[in-house]
């Protein structure tokens, strides 16, 4: 585990940074970024770098026993580059550029910006980029920046080209003799601004990708050409942000790390788990939290602290969901920059912030830890499919405005959080064979090959359970000629016949074990089972007349391995959600594991099987809770006792238990 900050050594007196850093080293940090957003410090102008101090930094850090993350700094291009190269400018949606000085100013679409990207990148790299003090890089920061110059226009209309090859096959998936939008040649194409043509919608989201994609590839060469192997790269992500689409933006990254911020209010460990899980695979591996807050942020509606020992649990909860570093956001707040009042470790009069405290506590816990996490992970035999290009399709036209596609797999994924159930957020294309049960999330666009995916893991015995929405759309977002789920109606054994956004709530009586009737709100689809082998296993109640007395949740067996598709048609209530998640989990052979409200517990694990558990209390009142078998006798590496079958934790307590 490492444990740091993030360190702007560049707005601070040389003779203060000393005692920065020793005051890192004491809170237990291992690791520090530094650079990021420091262009105008390493290049004050056009092709003279200063990275000596840089230098002075990382020896600093080194002599502390900190290792160095070397940020690029590429998200805040200097007053020099936009003042006498004003086409590195990204272009707003209204058609006017963006302003200097507010970072992420300039377009990832501009040839003359990723030149001076590259060029900056490679003089830190030939510098740094055998420096064994450097263990890794992060690119940029936050990718987000959409751009709708002509320069970002015309790459956009070569992006369509070299995928549809003619323009009638364009035309063709597009409809576009609809309103006359039947294109000629290329050039006529626009940037969708506001709502447009669904595949042209979609596209741009694809051509964005693509962009990052590529503004990355320019800075992981620049690096990679001047650097050896065993420094990795990386870039801090946002969550669900969904600018492009991140399962391919990760692709080239050696991990992922992601900036965990709370805003307002405090954690929901049945959201954040989400969160996590979702980071972890991007990759299929662990990840880094590369920014999280020291307690408060500066830009939400009420920036209210965290409690106190909330920090610690947060960050015992990241690393049992894989992440194997935990960075606060920021070290000490510039004076005079725009974010003044953010939470820091380190006050405007240089002194340890109450919070400081909080996070030594961390810094020390992790030190006890970390051995055993070491070649960990988390094994799941649940995965959640999560797609971008549905999450898109769905949000260009959401036909209930409360049909939040993020919120349905939060919905999904709660249940499985409350009965302690380790879950994989993955693309719908990842391979599927270590998992008894998928849920495919709202995934509307599902070409063929991604349906032949799924059939073929369901023929070998897997249970997948596709939710509303699902199998609604093809890969150029247009609609399947079959209802849904489309390509996977036959395996299903049923179609939806009709969808409905509900403006009240419909009954739906469950047949799973379940006795009591509940509701569905938002969403409603009726299905019409299609073969014999189908089971109708929820109908509706009285409702809007259409729905009454229909299927609401059919279940088919498919071949001879004990695979089953399962379809769920109405956006249920919390009760009857997590009753059916149950279901659907006996369905798969699979179970959770017991614990009170608000205790979590969590597994990483060693590929010989070694067993690391963590056993956590989200709540500020004392816990008690027995433990999984494998738990049971195990040293809790926090305390150094060892646990009966069950363990007492007090509030916001924590217990880390393990053979060794
Ligand atoms: C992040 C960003 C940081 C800092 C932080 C404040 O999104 O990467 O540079 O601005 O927010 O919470």
């Amino acid at each position: 585990m490492h444990f740091g900050n993030a360190w702007y050594p560049e707005h601070w007196p040389e003779e203060r940074w000393e005692q920065d850093v020793r005051l890192m080293h004491e809170a237990g940090m291992t690791v520090c970024r530094i650079a990021e957003f420091a262009w105008s410090s390493i290049e004050p102008t056009d092709g003279r770098y200063e990275l000596d101090w840089i230098d002075r930094a990382i020896a600093l850090l080194h002599k502390y026993e900190i290792a160095t993350v070397l940020g690029t700094p590429t998200a805040a291009p200097p007053a020099w580059v936009t003042y006498y190269h004003p086409d590195t400018l990204a272009i707003e949606s209204s058609g006017r550029p963006a302003t200097h000085g507010n970072r992420c100013h300039a377009s990832p679409n501009s040839p003359t910006y990723l030149k001076y990207c590259r060029r900056v990148i490679e003089h830190m790299a030939r510098r740094f980029g055998n420096d064994p003090r450097v263990i890794g890089w992060q690119l940029d920061n936050e990718y987000n920046r959409v751009d709708y110059s002509d320069t970002a226009k015309r790459q956009f209309q070569h992006f369509l080209k070299e995928r549809y090859v003619t323009i009638d096959k364009l035309n063709d998936h597009w409809s576009t003799a609809y309103w006359s939008q039947t294109y000629d040649f290329w050039e006529q194409i626009p940037i969708p601004v506001g709502g447009h043509n669904p595949g042209l919608m979609l596209a741009f989201r694809q051509f964005v990708t693509y962009t990052w994609q590529e503004f990355q590839r320019h800075q992981i060469e620049a690096i990679r050409n001047n650097s050896n192997s065993s420094q990795w790269i990386t870039t801090n992500l946002m969550g669900w942000f969904d600018g492009f689409d991140t399962y391919k933006v990760a692709k080239d990254l050696d991990f992922v790390s992601w900036d965990w911020y709370i805003g307002s209010g405090h954690h929901d460990y049945t959201r954040t788990g989400l969160l996590h899980d979702l980071n972890r695979g991007f990759k299929h591996k662990n990840f880094w939290i590369m920014e999280t807050q020291p307690g408060t942020v500066n830009w939400h509606s009420n920036n209210n602290s965290l409690y106190k020992g909330e920090a610690r649990v947060m960050a015992f909860h990241a690393a049992a969901h894989g992440a194997d570093a935990l960075v606060y956001w920021q070290w000490r707040s510039a004076l005079g920059g725009q974010e003044q009042l953010h939470g820091s470790l380190v006050g405007p009069d240089g002194n340890p912030r109450p919070f400081y405290n909080d996070a030594c506590k961390i810094g020390s816990d992790f030190k006890l830890v970390s051995d055993a996490l070491e070649g960990t992970t988390v094994k799941a035999d649940v995965a959640i499919l999560h797609s971008y290009d549905s999450r898109w399709a769905i949000n260009g036209q959401r036909h209930n405005s409360a049909y939040d596609p993020v919120d349905y797999i939060e919905h999904c994924y709660r249940p499985l959080a409350l009965h302690n159930v380790a879950v994989d957020v993955i693309a719908p294309s990842a391979p599927l064979d270590d998992y008894s049960l998928v849920i495919a999330a709202s995934l509307s666009v599902l070409p063929a090959d991604i349906a032949a995916h799924l059939a073929a893991w369901v023929y070998a015995g897997g249970v997948l359970v596709l939710t509303p929405r699902s199998g609604h759309k093809d890969e150029h977002n247009a609609l399947h000629t079959s209802l849904q789920p489309g390509p996977l109606r036959e395996l299903a054994g049923a179609e939806v016949e009709e969808y409905f956004a509900l403006d009240e709530p419909v009954t739906v009586v469950p047949g799973w074990g379940e006795l009591e009737a509940g509701e569905a709100t938002i969403w409603a689809e009726m299905l019409r089972p299609l073969s014999a082998t189908t089971r109708v296993a929820a109908t509706y109640g009285p409702s809007n007349g259409w729905l009454d007395g229909k299927p609401a949740v059919t279940i088919n067996p498919v071949g001879e391995a004990g695979g089953k598709l399962i379809m769920i048609g109405p956006w249920l209530d919390a009760r009857l959600q997590e009753s059916m998640v149950l279901w659907v989990l006996a369905e798969a052979g699979l179970r959770g594991v017991d614990s009170p409200p608000e205790v979590e517990i969590a597994v990483r694990q060693a590929p010989d099987g070694r067993k690391v558990t963590f056993v956590i209390n989200h709540c500020r009142e004392q816990r008690t809770t027995l433990l999984p078998e494998s738990a049971a006798g195990q040293k809790d590496l926090l305390t150094g006792n060892v646990a009966a079958a069950s363990v007492t934790l007090e509030p916001l307590g924590i217990a880390v238990l393990s053979a060794t």
